[in-house]
């Protein structure tokens, strides 16, 4: 156990966009929700990977608002389980609407709205679903063009609600994370810096946050880590053939090491010393336990120069990502 912003979590968080939801990027998502995708199977196989994720010491919990009923399958579970608050933290996010109505071809799987009136909506959304269990409030993917940086009605109600005891965090995505970060370490509200945590995609074909991450972890900021597996792509399920060379690395390392590629591109992430979270975004329990290997590696400087080569340039990384598909 450690603790992000004076919340206490465990190395490895989970994430629910892929448990939320019947539709999602992930490159297999389709097939791990064989069972079914009615909001009755969804709930009960987010509750199983849950159960299994608190037995193995995860405490930390990421959600968002527009994660379809992310929000509500934990909290039942969390009433299920009759946690107490304060026995795990739960982080959540406002600033995109769900809007695929429970479907996996939408036309807008989400709505991104940063303003005040969609704040003051969403927090109350999400207090209501979460209760005194919502311990982290994060704008959801802050970026330099939607302005939410600038928005003093909304940094001043971010504000309120850390004066009213939430930690608040913000997400960040794309080539510009680093820029986008630095802007955000600078923003105070009453005197003092606003945001708690920062939480980030790091991974080894996009690593280029990592020194404004170190910055952000020196000045006292919570750093948490998502997409650390690429959205499935540093997985042995990804079968593009231009990764092909790139695959064959990881699974040599992998090998070399009696690991998975799962495992290995998640310790990958928690061998940097600003890193407080690193998210699973597992969807079967499966998964979970390959991912939860990432512990057990004792990571040093050979791997990382056997590794180097994998990163790609940010633009590229994120041009391939928007092209994944819903499924
Ligand atoms: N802007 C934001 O704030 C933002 C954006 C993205 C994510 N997040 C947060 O970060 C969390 C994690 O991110 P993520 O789920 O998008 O990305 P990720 O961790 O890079 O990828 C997770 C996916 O990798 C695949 N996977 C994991 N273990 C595997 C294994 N052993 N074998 C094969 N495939 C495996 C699964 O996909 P398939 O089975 O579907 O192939 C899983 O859904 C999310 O749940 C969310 O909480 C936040």
């Amino acid at each position: 156990m450690t603790t992000l912003a004076g919340l206490p979590v465990s190395r490895i968080g989970l994430g629910l966009a892929a448990l939320g939801r019947p539709g999602y990027i992930n490159i297999g998502h389709a097939t791990d929700l064989e069972r079914g995708r009615d909001v009755p199977t969804m709930e009960a196989h987010a509750h199983t990977v849950l159960d299994a994720a608190h037995a193995a010491g995860v405490r930390y919990f990421d959600a968002a608002r527009s994660y379809g009923r992310a929000e509500a399958f934990l909290a039942s579970w969390l009433a299920a389980q009759g946690l107490a608050p304060g026995a795990v933290t739960v982080g959540s996010k406002w600033g995109y609407v769900y809007t695929a109505d429970w479907k996996v071809e939408a036309e807008n799987h989400e709505v991104k709205e940063h303003s005040i009136a969609n704040l003051t909506r969403q927090v109350a959304e999400s207090r209501a679903i979460l209760g005194s269990y919502l311990g982290l409030y994060q704008i959801h993917s802050a970026t330099l063009e939607s302005g939410v940086l600038g928005n003093r009605a909304v940094l001043d109600e971010l504000g309120r609600l850390r004066a009213d005891g939430l930690k608040i965090g913000l997400s960040i995505t794309g080539p510009r994370q680093a820029e986008t970060l630095r802007v955000a370490m600078e923003v105070e509200v009453g005197g003092s810096r606003l945001f708690d945590s920062v939480q980030a995609t790091w991974n080894l074909l996009e690593p280029s946050a990592g020194p404004a991450l170190a910055e952000a972890h020196a000045v006292g900021m919570g750093v948490i880590i998502k997409e650390a597996l690429a959205n499935g792509r540093l997985t042995g399920r990804n079968d593009d053939s231009a990764f092909s060379v790139k695959r064959r690395a990881i699974k040599v390392e992998a090998d070399r090491l009696g690991t998975t590629p799962d495992a290995l591109a998640l310790a990958a992430v928690m061998s940097h010393p600003w890193v407080d979270v690193v998210l699973s975004g597992a969807t079967t329990v499966g998964q979970l336990r390959s991912n939860l290997d990432a512990s057990k590696i004792v990571w040093n400087r050979e791997i990382d120069d056997r590794l180097a080569s994998l990163a790609e340039g940010s633009d590229e990384y994120w041009t391939t990502r928007s092209r994944l598909p819903w499924n």
